[in-house]
């Protein structure tokens, strides 16, 4: 099939590049010619383990191309998809101008077979909405409008995209589910299976997994505090509860709480479709405020912990690992937390390169062990591989004080603890 991908971000590259590898015929648009330029020479402007490569070896295929013309591009396309971004905006709702101006600005020019798909995340009724404008523009209804959500988490998503749990399509018409379901074909034949609805279920089915998922971390937070107050183990209890397969074992790792790209802007959307449409989501509601209060008070803790004037080492700003996103990480909370109290903070992350441009008044260093030297308090806030490994004794002789809040528990606390240290965690006995 020949089909272009309208935006060539995050998910509009991944999805774009593993299309590709399915065997489909795949253009990439962006309206940043600098980017598209740089695409055509295979520079990828994300890091995503495996994409580079899958990327490069795509355009090597012939399979994959990259355009900064979506009007040109879409001509001869069976379908597009549409992935550009949809911030939050000031309400805690989303900003559709973005994926508006998208469909509007290719509807005048799809064959009348063409099928427009929208992969990123939307509110429901949006894709009606959408298709409205489409026929409008057209002064016709011949394209119908589909919703495609993805599940991919940053980090893995390319293996999220091939061995996927499920695939959902949202189809309010027969032509839009034949073409999605040929799209997916190779892999629903290696046993993906297939969830086919309207395109209002699969709107809601994206934001209400993500608030699910969210939910399990913000309950395993709660738990963690009450383990701390009890003298408890969260990491046992999540594994207890965690075996039971109406639980499941996932998204039960007690953090500093969840960030990045989806789940903050995602949870506040759903809400504020609840709140819009007179169905409130108290639990999302509560969910929001405690996250953004446990950031707070976690800051709150490594201040309290640090003399005054202190040096804290900060060890991991991206949201998670095994990326360099810092969107709503902790430590864009945390850190200026710790300057406005006048603490000397020193920093490290394995790719600390859009945190660099955030965070403004700390030091950066190459090394963990460069970030913590002299240091009166470690704080782990990222759980990449790289501090899993951390040799306390090594962590000892740099520091200067004594004080370790591992707050992604990746250490062993009694490991830490023979090396002479003070090692708090999350949830866990000190
Ligand atoms: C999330 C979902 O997992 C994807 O399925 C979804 O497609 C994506 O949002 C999206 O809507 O596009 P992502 O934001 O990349 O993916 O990251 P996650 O791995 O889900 O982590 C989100 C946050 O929760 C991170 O801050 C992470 O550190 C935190 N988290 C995750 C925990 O604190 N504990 C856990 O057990 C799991």
């Amino acid at each position: 099939m020949k089909i272009v991908v309208l935006g060539a971000g995050y998910v509009g590259l991944t999805t774009g590049a593993c299309l590709a590898e399915l065997g489909h015929h795949l253009t990439c648009c962006d309206i940043d010619h600098a980017r598209v330029a740089a695409l055509r020479q295979a520079e990828i402007p994300i890091y995503e383990p495996g994409l580079a490569e899958l990327v490069s070896a795509q355009m090597t295929a012939g399979r994959l191309e990259f355009s900064a013309n979506a009007e040109d591009a879409v001509r001869s396309a069976d379908a597009v998809f549409l992935a550009v971004g949809t911030p939050s905006d000031q309400g805690g709702g989303i900003d559709l101008s973005f994926v508006m101006a998208a469909a509007a600005g290719i509807a005048p020019h799809l064959r009348k077979q063409a099928v427009l798909i929208v992969k990123s995340t939307v509110v429901a009724g949006t894709a009606q909405q959408i298709k409205a404008l489409v026929d409008k523009t057209r002064g016709n209804s011949d394209i119908p409008v589909g919703s495609n959500p993805e599940f991919l988490r940053e980090g893995s998503a390319i293996g999220d995209f091939m061995h996927a749990d499920r695939i959902v399509i949202g189809a309010d018409d027969p032509r839009t589910e034949a073409v999605l379901r040929e799209i997916y074909k190779p892999l629903v034949r290696t046993g993906i299976p297939l969830v086919s609805t309207r395109t209002v279920n699969a709107e809601l089915i994206k934001y209400a997994a993500n608030a699910l998922l969210a939910l399990k971390i913000g309950f395993i937070n709660d738990v963690a505090d009450l383990c701390e107050a009890v003298g408890g183990d969260v990491t046992a209890v999540a594994d207890g509860i965690g075996r039971d397969s109406r639980i499941g074992p996932g998204f039960l790792a007690a953090g500093p709480g969840f960030g990045g790209s989806c789940f903050p802007k995602d949870t506040r959307a759903f809400a504020s479709t609840g709140r819009q449409h007179g169905a409130p989501q108290p639990l999302i509601e509560a969910l929001i405020d405690g996250n953004d209060r446990r950031k707070r008070s976690l800051a709150q803790r490594i201040i309290d912990a640090t003399p005054d004037g202190g040096r804290v080492a900060i060890l991991g700003t991206s949201f998670k690992a095994n990326t360099d996103d810092v969107r709503e990480a902790a430590s864009l909370t945390i850190v200026p937390a710790l300057l406005a109290a006048g603490l000397d903070v020193h920093a490290h992350d394995p790719q600390p390169g859009a945190a660099k441009r955030l965070l403004d008044g700390i030091s950066w260093h190459e090394t963990p062990i460069g970030a913590v030297r002299s240091a009166d308090v470690t704080v782990i806030l990222t759980e990449w591989d790289e501090y899993r490994s951390l040799e306390p004794n090594r962590l000892a002789a740099a520091m200067r004080g004594r004080t370790v809040l591992d707050f992604r528990n990746v250490l062993a606390g009694e490991k830490v603890a023979s090396a002479g240290l003070h090692y708090h965690s999350l949830g866990r006995p000190s």
